[in-house]
């Protein structure tokens, strides 16, 4: 593949969307709105060339292929933004993969999940992530992304 050089110096980040992310518009639009997941992506890869940031987008309804996509992001990503949906308050496959591959990670969430049911309040994501961004609807994406490049920029200038 040949990079044109002006992307030479850009971030590579891989935004993973977890189980039922692709319904998105139409479902539950009093908690998640009418934004869809295509507009999140679109919204993602506009804030990216403003960031330098190059942005791939992957949703999944199944937990394996999220682990494996976190696997294969080792050698293709400097940073991952995740919104694991329902994974985020059960799986501990996913935390230990984000563990495992010690790439730099936001976790994001369109609503804010400490003001729903307690069974949301708890994050396997959380303590292997660099930080949490939850309640801003597909703002919570932009500002995710926005903390991670920030994050990679102070890192490589360090
Ligand atoms: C969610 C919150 C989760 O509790 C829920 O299971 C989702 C979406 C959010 O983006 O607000 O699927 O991650």
């Amino acid at each position: 593949m040949v990079v044109p050089p002006e992307h030479l110096h850009w971030v590579k980040i891989l935004v993973l969307h977890g189980p039922n992310l692709n319904l998105l518009g139409r479902r539950e639009p009093g908690i998640y709105g009418s934004v869809t997941l295509n507009d999140i992506n679109r919204l993602l890869e506009e804030e990216g060339q403003k960031l330098q940031a190059k942005v791939s987008t992957l949703q999944s309804n199944h937990e394996g292929v999220l682990v494996d996509a976190i696997h294969d992001a080792q050698a293709n990503y400097q940073g991952i933004v995740i919104n694991a949906g329902a994974y985020t308050h059960t799986s501990v496959a996913i935390r230990d993969a984000i563990a495992a591959v010690n790439l730099p990670t936001v976790e994001v969430h369109l609503s804010n999940i400490y003001r729903r049911e307690s069974f949301r309040h708890h994050s396997f994501i959380a303590p292997v992530a660099i930080g949490q961004i939850s309640g801003f609807g597909a703002d919570s994406y932009r500002l995710g992304l926005q903390a991670l490049v920030f994050h990679l920029k102070q890192l490589n200038s360090g």
